[in-house]
């Protein structure tokens, strides 16, 4: 089954009216071949701003969090709904910044996850783990465990892209060697295979995130189970596009 080659640009808390409107105008004169699918994900902030200014059809936004309520007494936080209202379509959840800093637990991002689908905004759920996970040999079992935890809640994964963003790789320079992150991406496919039905799997894309940028992309266009990417600081910068145009 084809997967569509997804490229995700995650800005984290950085950008202004000004620098985002030009992200945006960037994105809305490049040519995106029908293969690929682009989300960028302001702060919230800047979501509708970036909803008011975005032409390009081939390109969606993205929150970075979505709480699990409709509206309420809840300081701070967004809901699925609003997102929807302000023109986004997706929310990123999950990122090992809000695991570890915000201290989110698994159980409260599958919450999320099924509360954002119910309300038809896709997710993007990050998994990965910390280096000392990884050197303890446990990466596949905080991954798996990680991903249970919205298996246990989810059964339709259809509006899921999940981002394997191996902590240790985040903002560092050091991508995964693409045979790595190969293997990993396979690990969970299979994984997910068991979870959901072979059939549904087949089609979760499954993205890498952690220093991907202009030059590397392609590094990694020969992974058959590495459908795209979630990106960082590259997301910010002119060679965002190139890490769009990279599969071709
Ligand atoms: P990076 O971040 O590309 O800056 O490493 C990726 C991410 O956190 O999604």
């Amino acid at each position: 089954m084809a997967r569509k080659f997804f490229v995700g640009g995650n800005f984290k808390m950085n950008g202004s009216k000004e620098s985002i409107k030009e992200i945006v105008e960037a994105l809305n004169t490049l040519e995106i071949p029908d293969s690929v699918e682009v989300v960028i994900s302001p702060p919230a902030l800047y979501v509708h701003w970036a909803a008011l200014h975005l032409t390009n059809p081939k390109v969606a936004i993205a929150a970075q969090n979505a709480f699990p309520q409709i509206s309420g007494a809840y300081t701070g936080e967004i809901s699925a709904p609003q997102i929807k209202d302000v023109g986004a379509e997706w929310v990123i959840l999950g990122h090992s910044e809000r695991r570890t800093i915000i201290k989110e637990a698994d159980d409260f991002i599958a919450e999320k996850t099924m509360h954002a689908l119910k309300h038809e905004v896709g997710v993007i759920l990050c998994v990965g783990e910390l280096l000392e996970e990884r050197e303890a040999g446990k990466t596949l079992a905080v991954v798996f465990r990680q991903l249970d935890a919205v298996t246990d809640k989810v059964s339709d994964w259809s509006n899921i892209v999940v981002a394997y963003e191996p902590v240790w790789a985040i903002g560092t320079g050091l991508a995964a060697t693409p045979e790595d992150a190969e293997a990993v991406h396979d690990d969970i496919r299979k994984h997910l295979a068991e979870k959901i039905g072979k059939e549904q799997a087949d089609g979760v894309r499954i993205i890498y995130g952690g220093s991907v940028n202009g030059a590397n992309a392609k590094t990694f266009n020969s992974c058959p189970d590495i459908d795209g990417y979630l990106v960082g600081g590259a997301s910010l910068k002119p060679e965002f596009k190139d890490i769009i145009l990279s599969r071709q």
